[in-house]
């Protein structure tokens, strides 16, 4: 079938190379390592990362194949996923939790670890993100929160996306359906 538009970002650009660590603002985003382990299950025992990603890790083997699907994300080209830190100490968590190049187009997910928070990580690691996917090509970036979660939606309008929308009864939590801000930032 032949297509009628040429990709955004040609198919294995990004995989064809090995996930990139990105510096930027007081922050390092590398991807995930052995030795994160302790970090994550720790995280994800924070019961407000649990209230907006709903589940937990069980311990550091749960965690290490967490590691392990969260790397082999960058070589599908459907997502990306990358721990933050001041270059030495695990912050937060941030990823492109849908990527398609084909539309040069991805969702960002986050979380900021609670020792962590209150200091601008999550904003400036997002922003850190999108300059570095404008750079790689993209040409949008969304992000979704609960609308009951105002720090969040803090995050997106400190980064410039856009309030476009409110998907109603959207996505599921433990306590039911949340109506989800829907953000965009356009990259080009
Ligand atoms: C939401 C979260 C990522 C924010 O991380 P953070 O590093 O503390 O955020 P920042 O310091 O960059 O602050 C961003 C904005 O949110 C505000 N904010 C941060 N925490 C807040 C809180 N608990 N209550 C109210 N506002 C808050 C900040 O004041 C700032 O707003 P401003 O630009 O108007 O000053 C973090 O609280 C978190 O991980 N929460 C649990 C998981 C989660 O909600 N993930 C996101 C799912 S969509």
């Amino acid at each position: 079938m032949p297509a009628l538009n040429e990709p955004v970002v040609p198919a294995g650009s990004w995989s064809s190379g090995p996930q990139p660590q990105i510096e930027g603002d007081g922050l390092r985003l590398r991807p995930w390592r052995a030795g994160d382990e302790a970090f994550l299950v720790g995280a994800y025992a924070d019961p407000a990362i649990q209230r907006w990603h709903t589940f937990s890790l069980d311990d550091e083997q749960d965690a290490a194949g967490w590691i392990e699907r969260a790397n082999r994300k960058w070589l599908t080209e459907r997502g990306a996923d990358w721990a933050v830190t001041d270059g030495e100490n695990q912050l937060a968590r941030i990823a492109f939790r849908t990527l398609d190049l084909e539309y040069g187009d991805a969702e960002v997910a986050y979380w900021v670890a609670p020792q962590a928070r209150r200091s601008g990580v999550a904003s400036r690691a997002v922003t850190v993100l999108a300059d570095w996917a404008g750079k790689a090509g993209l040409h949008r970036l969304t992000l979704q929160h609960s609308t009951f979660n105002e720090p969040s939606c803090g995050v997106a309008q400190r980064c410039g996306f856009a309030l476009e929308g409110t998907a109603v009864r959207a996505l599921r939590h433990a306590d039911g359906y949340h109506d989800m801000h829907l953000h965009a930032r356009l990259l080009d």
